[in-house]
């Protein structure tokens, strides 16, 4: 299977940092944030990996990481103009993925524990459709948040809920097949001018082709910089 790590974006809440250098490319304990993406596809059997990132930062990528060759793993590049949405920077892996079934897709700031490889297995098991990551957190208001019907299923996703349903949070890990590019086609942007990928997993769940797998070690989305001192000391092994 291949992957995208989505590396673009604005990174407006770790501003000054992200005025220097792009969000993932921020040290996370002794390494930039996005060596931790590459690690996770890596332990999971994944080698080839596409990155998509802004325009301004896909130089500081390209010189850090190169071919992939230091990290064995195959890296291909590409570069999101404007930072349009997720759904937006998703789109532009559809040459990448051409001619595959099924494939995964890691937000760049989102840092974890556990391996992704039962994941991959229960989706490669799954006949179509798309399957979401879940975690249990005291904050889903800041993220997509599920809601389930009487059969345990997603019936819709919430994105940033003022009130959540559920404790849960749609993770930036996600496994889609390819239709998901018919899905972006049809969407539109959404009130902040951005291609959702909520709308597409909504779409998947309106046709009941939405699964999800919850996540039990730690998870966060370094994207604040109470979640990137977090992620730091969890990654040093220094919290608490
Ligand atoms: O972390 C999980 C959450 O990620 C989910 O629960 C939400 O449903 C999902 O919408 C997303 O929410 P965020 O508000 O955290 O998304 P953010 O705009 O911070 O972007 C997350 C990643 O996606 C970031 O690492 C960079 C990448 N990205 C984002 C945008 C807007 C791109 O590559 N291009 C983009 O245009």
């Amino acid at each position: 299977m291949k992957a995208v790590i989505l590396a673009g974006g604005t990174g407006t809440r770790l501003l000054p940092l992200t005025r220097l250098m792009n969000k993932h490319l921020l040290p996370v304990g002794k390494l930039p944030m996005i060596c931790y993406s590459i690690e996770k596809l890596k332990e999971a059997g994944i080698t080839d990996i596409l990155i998509v990132t802004g325009r301004d930062a896909a130089g500081s990528f390209t010189s850090f990481l190169g071919s992939g060759r230091d990290y064995e793993v195959s890296l291909t590049y590409r570069v999101q103009e404007e930072a349009g949405g997720i759904a937006q920077a998703l789109e532009l892996a559809r040459p990448f993925v051409a001619g595959d079934r099924k494939f995964l897709v890691l937000l760049g700031d989102n840092l974890f524990e556990e391996p992704l490889k039962p994941h991959l297995e229960a989706f490669e098991r799954q006949p179509e459709g798309a399957m979401v990551l879940l975690k249990k957190v005291p904050d889903p208001e800041r993220y997509g948040v599920p809601v389930f019907g009487e059969n345990g299923a997603i019936l819709r996703i919430d994105e940033k809920p003022s009130l959540p349903q559920t404790d849960s949070c749609v993770t930036g890990i996600y496994l889609f097949d390819n239709s998901v590019f018919t899905f972006i086609a049809g969407q539109t942007p959404s009130q902040r001018g951005e291609l959702e990928i909520t709308d597409v997993n909504n779409a998947y769940a309106a046709k009941g082709l939405l699964k999800h797998s919850l996540l039990s070690g730690w998870w966060t989305d370094a994207g604040t910089f109470e979640s990137l001192y977090e992620a730091s000391a969890k990654l040093m092994g220094t919290a608490p």
